[in-house]
Formats: C-alpha cells, structure tokens, sequence
C-alpha cells in the first residue's frame, strides 16, 4: 500500500496573525496567507497547518474559541477561508486547520450557559467542583498565570478548572454531549474540505475523575503538561474515527506536551488514535550531538518499534522560543539544525519565518501583549525590505524580528546563497529522493565515534541511500562517501565528499 501523503509530507505552521496582511493592518488575515501561496510553492512545503483564526476574544490570541465553526473578522470570514482552501487544494497543498476541543474561551455561548445556573442543561459541559473559596479542589497549576488552574464562580457557588487562562474553562469530556459537539466542530471542517486537523492538548483532554492532585516533586508545572490519563485514549480513537470516515486520509496531528518520547508514543494507541504526534523533547534538547543521538533513538524506540507509529520533527513554533534563538543565534547553526528537520525518518513540522533564518524578536516591555511571554517567536514574517515589510502598515501588532530591513523574503530570494535558498534546495532534494521520506533509517556509529560532536545517519529504500551528517561540534573528519547533494554553507554541492566537516556544518550526501 503506498504511503499516506502525511508520511511524505513536509507540513508547514503559519500563525495566522503574523504572517501577512492583505488589508493593510497590523495583524494578519487568512486572504494575506492566499496571497503569499507563491512563497510556499516556490519553497516546496507539501501541507499549511493554520493556528486558530476563529472567533476569539484573545486572552490567549486564538486558543479561546468562542465559536469553533466560523472565522473572526480580524482573519476574514467562511468565504474568505473557502477560498484559502481552494487556492491550497488548487496549487497541490494540504490544508490542517487548528482544533481546540480541551478548552473554550469563557464568552462561548456553552460557558455562559453553563455558568449562568447549576441547573442549566449545559452546566455539565465544563468540570465544575464544590468547595469554598481560598481552598482549590486539588493542587493543580494553570498555565502561563502560575496560579490555581481552578476560579471560584460566585455568583454559582463552585469552582470550575482550567488547565490554562481562567479565561479558558476545560470542557467534560466525561459527558457525551460534550464529545458528540467536538466531533460535530471536525465534521463542519471536513465537510469544507479541510484535510485534516492539528489538535490542541490532545493529551489534554480526559481527565482522571478523581480529579488527584500533582505529585509533589512536579510542584508548580502546569497540571497541562502533566496530564496523561486512560480517559484520553478512548476520546481519541472517537476523533480517529470521525477523520477516517473521510476520503482521502484526513489527519489527526495532536499537540501531545508530554516532555517524554515514551509517554507520548502512547498516543499513537494501537493504530487507532492519532496519526501522527508532535514531539517535543528534541526541540528542548540543546545543540550536543550525544543528546541528539538520544532523542533519535527514543523516537526509533517508542514511536516506531514499540507502536508502529511514524514520528514528526519540530524545531520552532509559535510557543518557544525560535530554534536560531535557542542555538545560540549563529545561522550556521540554524543552516545545520534543517538537516535534522528534513533528514530524520518521520514528517517534519517547519515554522513560517525559520526558512529566514529569523531570530526573536527583542520585544520592549510596554509592547509585550502574550501572558506566555511568547511574543518573540510570534514577530511578523517580513516580506520584503521596505519600511512596511510589505504589510501596508508600518507598525504591525509585535515589532519587527531583527534584521527585517535584509532578512526578509525579497532579499533572500534575490541571494542564491542565503539559508532561504538552502531551505529550498533541501526541499527539493527531499521531494526527489524517496528514501528521505519514507526509507529506513540507521545511525552510523563508526562516523559518530571517530568525531564525537557528529550526528550522522543513513537513509534508504530500493531507490537508493543517502547519508546525512550534522555537525555540532568542532571540524572533524567524517568517513563517508559519496556526493554532496545539499550542503549547510553551499559549498562542495555536486561534487565528492572530501571528508571534513566544519564546525556547525551539516550535509546530504548521496552514499555510493
Ligand atoms: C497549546 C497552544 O499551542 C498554545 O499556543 C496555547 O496557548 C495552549 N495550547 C492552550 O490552548
């Protein structure tokens, strides 16, 4: 059977509110996104994961839905995101869009009715608890506020839980109601033709009902990355089944922030839950080769060999901060860090503006909008190198990243030798070369032990075989053979390995 296109696919993140802006304002819009398709075509992504555009108050800029069937009028409207779709689906490009079922905003009409009353017939919708105030029903802590993930309600008497803002209730999904209306939001997307769905807090969703406290070595981390209960499992597998009623292999592609890769293969259930997980301790493991090798194997071991699921790579998103950022802010870096993105075995996950080589932006306090202190990554994707950025407005809703006047896209499209042309080089030898999309992987041990900041690995099918070699320490010997196809600075490409590596260098080489 052949593969699935997510086994294949190179998916592609864009946050909606900073990636361009077709009205000329100083947050971004889904028909901003449609007129930028040509960047994406020419850089060779396969599939657009869209972070939420739906109507939201934006405590948390998005991830409080008010109401998951529709679009805020700061992106546009139903029109306006068919015509996204259509335009992805017309140019070859899948279309994910964001589901976030752990959570409603606290102005979604099923909160207000649950909170109006106890006896309202949706108060069950959301985990309410007794008690008095001062006193939370257990020890859990909500995200980014560091505080109780539980607000008294006084006008009703009880408690209700939050895993993140007080602004964001965590839905029951103990009630059936509650999990017939998720399935009901996945079925109005698919309906549209969307091909599938990146799920918030997958793992988020169940909760054990006895509600136990943290234990108390995990004290003060958010209840959300601790939680990991049977209860979640079986909700899955309903969302699995909803998708594959679907033609043509819609996607359930769960946020699972579980910072272990063997908890997180668990996701994967039998087959039957989600197709694929994000994984999130390599993007936490700093620039060491022997952490590197680790995190490759416990992907290999969890994710593939203990539950036959297919891993994903992530290095960014709109939650940490920017790889180059955390690298220490050498582009070489960044240059070499793609290498692990698009040589791994499994479906890589790239974040809009990486392919820049962009850092952080340096936010000064009084512009600082998120209560994650997530604003850096969330910078605007500079288009081009005048005083607007190519969004109409000179002053978009977070600051520029550094270096917009000449790290922008114009710029870097007009350099053959910059990080975005390295980034589309590497796409382009992926797209050519099965083996780096589907083959088998091994890591070579005889390369990595004679040069001890190397990750190197192999990769083939009946196709044939290449071999990948990350450098994260200092020059070294590395004894492979064989064709430079792709290399971190550029040099040497289409002529022989000569067998040293730089520093911070990375290359792809077809092995003979
Ligand atoms: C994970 C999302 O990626 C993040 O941006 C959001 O704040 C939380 N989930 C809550 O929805």
């Amino acid at each position: 059977m052949d593969a699935p296109w997510w086994q294949r696919a190179v998916f592609y993140q864009i946050y909606p509110r900073s990636f361009a802006s077709a009205r000329g304002r100083p947050t971004g819009d889904l028909a901003g996104i449609e007129q930028r398709l040509d960047h994406l075509d020419w850089l060779g992504v396969d599939a657009v994961w869209l972070s939420p555009f739906y109507p939201s108050p934006m405590a948390d800029f998005g991830y409080d839905v008010s109401d998951h069937c529709d679009v805020d009028p700061l992106f546009g409207d139903l029109g306006t995101f068919d015509r996204l779709l259509a335009s992805c689906h017309a140019r070859g490009l899948k279309l994910l869009v964001d589901l976030v079922p752990n959570h409603t905003s606290d102005q979604h009409a099923w909160f207000r009715a649950a909170r109006s009353s106890r006896d309202d017939p949706q108060r069950d919708w959301y985990v309410w608890r007794d008690g008095v105030p001062g006193t939370p029903p257990n020890n859990w802590v909500a995200a980014f506020t560091g505080g109780p993930a539980w607000t008294w309600d006084d006008a009703t008497g009880q408690w209700y839980l939050h895993q993140f803002l007080p602004q964001q209730p965590d839905l029951n999904f103990a009630n059936p109601e509650v999990v017939e209306a998720v399935h009901g939001i996945m079925r109005f997307w698919l309906d549209r033709g969307v091909d599938g769905f990146r799920i918030d807090v997958a793992h988020g969703i169940g909760k054990d009902p006895a509600l136990p406290d943290d234990p108390p070595e995990s004290a003060g981390m958010p209840h959300s990355a601790l939680n990991d209960t049977v209860e979640t499992h079986e909700l899955l597998r309903g969302m699995r089944k909803v998708a594959d009623s679907y033609p043509g292999d819609r996607l359930i592609l769960g946020e699972v922030f579980l910072l272990s890769t063997e908890r997180v293969a668990t996701y994967y259930g039998n087959g039957d839950e989600l197709h694929l997980s994000f994984n999130f301790p390599p993007l936490f493991a700093p620039w060491d080769a022997s952490r590197w090798r680790r995190q490759i194997d416990d992907a290999t071991h969890h994710i593939v060999d203990r539950f036959g699921g297919w891993p994903t790579w992530v290095l960014s998103n709109h939650d940490n901060v920017r790889h180059r950022t955390r690298y220490g802010g050498s582009e070489a870096r960044a240059r070499a860090a793609v290498f692990l993105l698009l040589g791994l075995a499994g479906s890589p996950v790239l974040y809009a503006g990486e392919e820049l080589g962009l850092e952080d932006a340096v936010i000064p306090e009084e512009r600082r909008v998120d209560p994650g202190g997530r604003d850096g990554c969330r910078a605007p994707i500079p288009w081009d190198g005048t005083r607007d950025h190519g969004w109409g407005v000179e002053d978009a809703w977070l600051p520029w990243p550094p270096e917009a006047d000449a790290r922008n896209v114009a710029a870097l499209r007009d350099d053959t030798g910059s990080i975005l042309h390295l980034y589309q080089r590497l796409l382009a030898a992926r797209r050519a070369t099965t083996a780096l999309q589907t083959g088998a992987l091994e890591r070579l041990d005889a390369v990595e032990g004679a040069a001890p900041g190397v990750v190197a690995w192999r990769r083939w099918d009946d196709a044939g075989a290449v071999v990948v070699v990350v450098n994260m320490g200092e020059a070294a010997l590395v004894d492979v053979e064989g064709t430079v196809l792709v290399a971190s600075d550029g040099m040497g490409e289409g002529e022989a390995f000569g067998g040293v590596l730089g520093a911070d260098r990375a290359v792809l080489i077809a092995a003979r």
